[in-house]
């Protein structure tokens, strides 16, 4: 499965813009990520840190959310933006493997805005627990 040159760009233009609105007083780490949904739309998300450390939320989640509230519950591509070009957190793994099987997550190296890796959801997250373990999963 792949996304085209286009959308690939506005994917990595994305993660880079939101990634400069972090909230990261604390650890001084900016992530910024880009979501790719079914509908063709894309959605940015940066990590957005608290006083309370615990609450933190990451930049990928915050894109799979904001995919979600717009109605879109499939990703086709993923986004994320940060110095050296760094994979996802394993929270952010889970969540970003509810919502689809199979699509490439491309890390950006934030200082160069290039791609300095491309990876696929399913070797980040190999045999991830999915809805359909659950013994009533959602229609
Ligand atoms: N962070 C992300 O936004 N995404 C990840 O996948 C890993 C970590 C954030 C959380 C925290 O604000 C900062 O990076 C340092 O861990």
């Amino acid at each position: 499965m792949s996304i085209s040159p286009q959308q690939l760009q506005l994917l990595i233009t994305t993660s880079l813009e939101s990634r400069r609105n972090a909230y990261a007083p604390y650890s001084g780490f900016q992530v910024g990520s880009a979501v790719l949904g079914s509908n063709q739309k894309i959605y940015g998300g940066c990590n957005v840190e608290n006083a309370s450390y615990g609450l933190t939320i990451c930049a990928e989640r915050n894109a799979v959310f904001s995919m979600v509230k717009d109605g879109c519950r499939q990703i086709l591509a993923v986004a994320i933006a940060l110095p050296g070009g760094g994979p996802p957190c394993g929270a952010c793994r889970q969540v970003l493997a509810e919502f689809g099987r199979d699509y490439p997550v491309y890390l950006i190296d934030s200082e160069t805005g290039s791609v300095a890796a491309e990876w696929n959801i399913e070797k980040l997250i190999p045999v991830a627990f999915r809805p359909d373990n659950l013994s009533n999963p959602p229609k």
